[in-house]
Order: C-alpha cells, then structure tokens, then sequence
C-alpha cells in the first residue's frame, strides 16, 4: 500500500468554506503563535475558558522536559465541560446522542449529563474514592463511560479507562500497575449482536488484583452475572439513593486528570499521564480551529474511549466547547456496511472524525452504500491513526464528503493529547499528509546528527518545543519518560515521538510510520514485545517473533514467527490454540494474522532479535546490512 508516496494533488478548501471557517488564514495564526508561544496560549485560556483563580506562570520551563502550564491556576475540566453551561442556552442542548448498536437511541441534555456525573461523583466519594485514587474504567461506548470518567476528574481522582477489547489479563496488568482500588465496568457490551462478557472478566482481574476492592456495575446487557457481596455493586442501585448536588473540586491546573497506557517497545505498557488545565486548553481549542466547530454542528468521532481519541474527542473537548457529540456503540458494518451512513442521515450528522481503517472497510463495499442515503449534511471530515493512503482519501472526499468537505488528517498521539499536526479547513490539503504543524507547534524532520533533512528525504519525526496538553510523565516512572521521549535529542529539548517522516517541498510532511517496535494495526498501538511475552509464555512455545506486514485493510497486520519447545507438534491446531492465547492474554485486536513455525530466529550476536530481516524476507525485499546476525 503506497500510504506514504508524496502525490502532486492539491485540493483547495472553496472559499466559502475559508470565509465562514474560525480560522481563515492559517499563516498569520501561526506566525503570531510561534512569535510569542506563550502570549499566544495565555491569552486563550484567559478569553475561552473559566478559571478559579488565575495562573502566576503560563509556562514553567525550569525544569524540562518537565513542564508546567497555566501554573497556580485553580480550575477543573468538569467546571468548564458542565458547570458553566449550566448558565447558558448550553444547558438544554443535547451533549450526547447515544445510538445502540441494536438502535436504542438515548438524547442526553447538557443538564441532564451534569446530573448524572454529580450523583455519580457522590457515588465514588461515597465509596471512598479521594483526590489522587486511581479509578479504573473497563465499559464499552456507552454514555456511562463519558458519566464515569466525567465524575472521577470533578472530585481529583484520576481514571484510567482500559478498552473494552482487552482481556482480563491486561486488564489486571494496567489495574496493578496503577494500584487500582476502584473498578467501573458493565455487565457486557454488545459487539456483532452478541455479548462480551466484560463483568466475567472484570471478575477474574478483581480476583487475582492484590489492590482492587471495590466495583461498581453498569447495566448494559442485562444478562446474568455473578455479584461477589461487599465487593460488587449495581451502578443503578447507588445511582438511585445519590444526591444530585455536588461540589466540583477546586484544583490546580497541573493536578492529575487521567492516565491512559499505551504500548511501547518493552512488554509493558507505558501509562500516560494527562493533567487538567493544559489539556483543556488545547484539546478545545484543537477541536473547535480545525473541526471549525459551530453551535449548530453535529460532531462525530467514531471512536472508542478507550483510546485517547475518545478521551479527548469524544468526550472532554466536545463538552468543553459546548457542542452535540455523538456516540455510537457498535462497529462501522454490522448489522450492514450502510450503519454508518444511516446514522449521517439520521442525525443529520455534520463532521465525521474516523480512521483510515474504517474508511477502507467501507470502501471495499462499493460507493453504492454512501449514495443512498442523504449525507449532504456533512461538511467536513477527519482522518486519524496511521496515515491515509491516496486512494482511501479520495474515496472519502468523493463518496462520503461528496467532493465538498475537506479531509483534516490529524496525526497526533496518546503522549500529546490533542492533535500536533493537521490542515485546518482554510488549508490546501495533500491527500496522505497531515501537512504541517497545529499554530505554535513545530514539527521537523531531521537526520541522526538534528539537521533538517532535505525534500523527499526520510528522517526524524520530533517536536522542537512543548505545547499545553502534553504528557507530563509516565505515571510513576520519570525516567522512562525521559528515556523514551526525551533522550534522543536531549541537547536540543526536542519531544521525540518515534515516527519517521518525510517533507516535501511546501514544507509538508508525510508521516510513514512507527521507528521503534510498535505496530499499528487498524490504527491501534501494539508493541512487538507485549504480543512475544504472551506467545512464549503458552507452554508450547520456547521462542517467538512477530512483525507487521503490509494490509489493505487494516494497514498493517501481525504475523508471528514460533519456535516450539521439544514434545510439541507444528499443527494448525497449535498456531490457531496460541492465537487464541494471545486473545486471552492482550485481546482480540493483538491476534497474529497468522502463526508460522520456525526452527530458528534471525539474531544479533548480542541476542536481539532483527525482526526486519524476518519482514524483509516476507516481503521478499533485500534484507539489508546482515553484519551484527550471529548466524
Ligand atoms: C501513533 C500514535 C492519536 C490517536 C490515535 C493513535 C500514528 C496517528 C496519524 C496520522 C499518520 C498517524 C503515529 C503515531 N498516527 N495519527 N494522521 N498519520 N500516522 O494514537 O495509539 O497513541 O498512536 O499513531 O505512528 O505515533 P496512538
């Protein structure tokens, strides 16, 4: 798949669009934030936004790559995503419009939402949930995610939400790693019209966890399930007894607002932490500049929130500016490939924020399916999680966005919050490149040594200075932050995020893909030695590999290479028994494609393991510099 050959097509925005846009000239916001980056941040959060008490600091360097922002400033996300609607015509217009995936519809107003989150907010603190806890959210895209997540950060405490995909096992990892006492997760989810059992498993991480204590149940499926007494709880049943008044905590704008893992390149995921007034700042403000948001829109982003898209594009932004955001809780083609555009049409839908994954998907069922239904509505549409081949974008622009809505291809991370690179309407668009960096963020591409690479050549993705909603840390492990992210160009203070990239002429970039171990599949992150470390640890297996190779659909797959302990036969049986195990370990979306049976792996004499000559091999491309294999 050719997703990161620099095409020549130019698409201009139609003027019409540039006149009516927030922002109508890109250079001239941009110029004025890289001016003066702080002025430029200092006088949004004071005009948008509403403060307890003012910041002394608006960014406090003094300890890079440990940055503050709005520093001394007292204030809450919860305060500004519901409390101050509460005063305005905001207050009766719908926050969220949930769609089932049976086609249960749920409208919930502004006032309805605050509601919900402040008996919510009781519930924990009830429970004995205090500023700085870590809660633990395991649900599926239901509007008590959004209610759950909501009430945690208007009382300090932080959540972690694990995606429902995952199993107990990892689960249990993140609930450990964060010395999780509180657990908030449903009966099931509904997936393909069937249920996924997430209470089951939330059972089984509660009883191995040596921290969990409590859990409270949303209903959602309304299938049988176990409650252990004293241990487990009926969200309903503590929502009915609640108080409906509650303090928002006054907090400050670094305290803690969530942590989120993500995979990196050791087996253990890494968790992200994200503080309260930063990544308010910028994720409003990211999403109203280039999603142009209006009072009138009606804004989709098709994700799940278990990921950081839907923390801060589903759920936080979205509320923070006011707006209507749908939620939809199945996949893109079930019950039919036409779900999706059903919905544009039925709910008038006006900006539809996806995946490259999704779009393909549909995109294999034919332009047929879009042009039935009336999807005039929709007047732009985002592209997010690994980079959009040519074809797909144009399908999407022509197809969905009938020629007419420009693509905002975003690329941002878990580790930046909001989105780092992005056109906004008002810019020419390139299908396949994020073009260039949000106003005040400055992206580069550069070689080994920092040098800015020429046009058409690859290098270094990094960041050359730091922005409100940063993460501030790995929870709990300072230096692996500084390793990960830091230590690359450590003499320049450049955020080193692990792509590599390409510029074109124009100054644009075009990202290619992840340098360390990380594959992305279908837009999710996966690293090599999380899906190694659930291989090797089934009985069968002595050693395993895996690699990502190049997929139509879903960008890229995972194919894993095993050598087996003595005793064990090479059977399909066993390739399909280890898939499984790496569902049970990680979750579904970890499975390897396919499972080869290897005598020997590629190695470096110091033992590591060249998965690129595996890849090399797959691909049947020339494997390269073969000097440091010990075989
Ligand atoms: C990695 C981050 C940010 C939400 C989704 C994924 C890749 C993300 C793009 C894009 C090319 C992209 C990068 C990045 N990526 N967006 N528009 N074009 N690549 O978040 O799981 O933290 O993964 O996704 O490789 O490093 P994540």
């Amino acid at each position: 798949m050719a997703a990161n050959e620099m095409s020549g097509d130019v698409y201009y925005p139609s003027e019409d669009i540039v006149n009516n846009a927030h922002i109508p000239d890109y250079d001239s916001v941009n110029d004025k934030a890289v001016a003066d980056l702080t002025g430029f941040w200092d006088e949004i959060a004071k005009e948008n936004f509403e403060w307890y008490a003012p910041w002394h600091t608006t960014l406090d360097d003094s300890n890079a790559p440990f940055y503050k922002w709005f520093v001394g400033a007292e204030t809450n996300i919860v305060h500004n995503a519901l409390d101050r609607h509460m005063h305005t015509a905001t207050r009766n217009k719908a926050a969220i419009i949930f769609e089932g995936e049976g086609g249960d519809e749920r409208i919930i107003t502004y006032h309805q939402l605050n509601r919900l989150v402040c008996k919510f907010s009781n519930v924990l603190r009830d429970q004995g949930v205090v500023k700085g806890d870590v809660v633990t959210i395991y649900m599926g895209n239901i509007p008590e995610t959004a209610v759950a997540m909501l009430a945690c950060a208007k009382i300090g405490a932080m959540h972690s939400v694990v995606f429902g995909g995952f199993s107990s096992e990892a689960l249990l990892g993140r609930i450990e790693d964060s010395k999780s006492k509180m657990l908030i997760t449903c009966d099931g989810a509904w997936r393909r019209g069937k249920i996924v059992d997430l209470k089951a498993m939330a059972t089984v991480a509660a009883e191995k966890s040596t921290s969990l204590e409590k859990m409270i149940v949303v209903q959602r499926t309304n299938h049988d399930v176990e409650m252990k007494d004293g241990r487990d709880f009926w969200y309903h049943d503590l929502m009915a007894d609640a108080s409906d008044k509650s303090e928002t905590a006054r907090l400050s704008s670094e305290d803690n607002l969530f942590i989120l893992y993500t995979s990196g390149t050791t087996g253990r995921p890494k968790a992200i932490l994200h503080t309260h007034g930063g990544y308010m700042v910028y994720t409003a403000t990211t999403l109203k500049w280039v999603f142009d948001l209006k009072d009138e829109d009606v804004w989709w982003c098709a994700a799940d929130p278990g990921w950081i898209t839907g923390h801060s594009y589903i759920v936080y932004s979205p509320l923070v500016n006011g707006a209507t955001s749908i939620m939809y809780e199945g996949t893109p083609d079930y019950p039919t490939p036409e779900r999706w555009w059903q919905l544009v049409q039925k709910y008038g839908i006006t900006i539809l924020y996806t995946s490259p994954t999704a779009i393909r998907g549909l995109m294999k069922y034919g332009s047929e399916l879009p042009k039935k239904y009336d999807l005039s509505s929709l007047r732009l549409l985002g592209s997010v999680g690994e980079p959009i081949n040519p074809a797909a974008w144009k399908w999407y622009y022509e197809h969905v966005g009938n020629s007419k809505a420009p693509i905002m291809d975003t690329w941002w991370q878990t580790e930046t919050g909001g989105f780092m690179m992005t056109p906004l309407p008002s810019v020419p668009l390139k299908p396949g490149s994020a073009t260039r960096g949000f106003p005040g963020i400055l992206p580069d591409v550069v070689d080994k040594d920092g040098n800015s690479v020429k046009p058409g050549e690859e290098g270094t993705l990094v960041i050359k200075g730091p922005w409100p909603s940063m993460l501030r840390t790995i929870y709990g492990d300072d230096e692996r932050y500084l390793k990960q992210y830091w230590s690359e160009f450590k003499e320049q203070g450049w955020y080193c995020p692990s792509d590599s990239a390409k510029k074109d002429e124009d100054g644009y970039i075009w990202v290619i893909g992840r340098q360390d171990d990380v594959i992305n599949v279908a837009g999710h992150r996966l690293g090599t030695a999380e899906i190694e470390s659930a291989l090797v640890s089934h009985p069968a297996v002595a050693e395993a590999a895996v690699v990502g190779l190049p997929d139509d659909v879903k960008g890229t797959i995972v194919k894993a290479f095993c050598i087996v302990n003595q005793g064990n036969e090479t059977t399909p049986e066993l390739g399909e028994a280890l898939r499984a195990h790496v569902g049970k370990e990680i979750g579904a979306i970890a499975k390897p494609a396919s499972v080869a049976f290897v005598d020997s792996l590629p190695k470096t004499r110091s033992g590591k393991i060249m998965r690129r000559v595996l890849k090399a091999q797959e691909l049947g491309e020339d494997v390269g510099d073969l000097s440091t294999l010990a075989d």
